[in-house]
């Protein structure tokens, strides 16, 4: 159920208070770099899920593919979308729900989606350093299970 997650994330002032710090580190860092290491990381660790990104040609690329670049820099930002309604959970769930569509058109199941709980995790160690905890990685793992739980 998507209102419980949404609740799970919403009503717990220590995941929110991971999320904003986390968050903080890294939108102040290079917007860019952290949305391609985190897609670098998504391929890595999960080389299955290429398969869903053909559109946007050979992604091994990186920076040099645009459209990937163009891809990690709006990914990055649509996180802020997510961050920025912890505070309402009826806003956050609406901002998922219409992210969801976005993901169930391109056929990306709940399961699929959470491919990306590794490799947000390896982001955040390499762009916190010592700021970086497991409680910082369980609250975004929280996060991405209401974008699950609405697929
Ligand atoms: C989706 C931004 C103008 C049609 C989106 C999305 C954003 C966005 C952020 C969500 C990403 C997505 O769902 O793919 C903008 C901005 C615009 C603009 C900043 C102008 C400055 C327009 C115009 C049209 C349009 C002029 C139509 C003539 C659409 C459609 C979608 C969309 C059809 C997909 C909705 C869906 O089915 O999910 N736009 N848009 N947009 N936009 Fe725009
Ligand atoms: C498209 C964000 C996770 C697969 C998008 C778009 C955004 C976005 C903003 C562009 C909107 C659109 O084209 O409709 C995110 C965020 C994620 C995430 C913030 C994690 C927190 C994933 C995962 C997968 C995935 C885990 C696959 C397993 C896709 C695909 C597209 C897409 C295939 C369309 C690419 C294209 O062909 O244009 N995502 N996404 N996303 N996402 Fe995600």
């Amino acid at each position: 159920m998507v209102a419980d997650a949404v609740a799970k994330v919403c009503g717990s002032e220590a995941i929110k208070g991971n999320l904003r710090r986390s968050w903080g580190v890294l939108m102040s860092a290079d917007i860019e770099a952290t949305g391609l290491t985190y897609l670098a990381n998504l391929f890595t660790l999960r080389p299955d899920t290429k398969t869903y990104f053909t559109r946007l040609g050979d992604v091994q690329k990186g920076k040099a593919n645009s459209k990937l670049r163009g891809h990690a820099i709006t990914l990055t930002y649509a996180l802020d979308w997510f961050v920025d309604s912890l505070d309402d959970p009826s806003r956050l769930k609406c901002v998922v729900e219409k992210f969801a569509v976005n993901h169930i058109n391109r056929k990306i199941s709940g399961d699929a989606f959470g491919s990306i709980i590794e490799p947000m995790k390896e982001t955040l160690k390499a762009r916190m350093g010592s700021y970086y905890s497991d409680d910082v990685a369980g609250a975004w793992a929280a996060l991405i299970g209401v974008v699950q739980a609405a697929l």
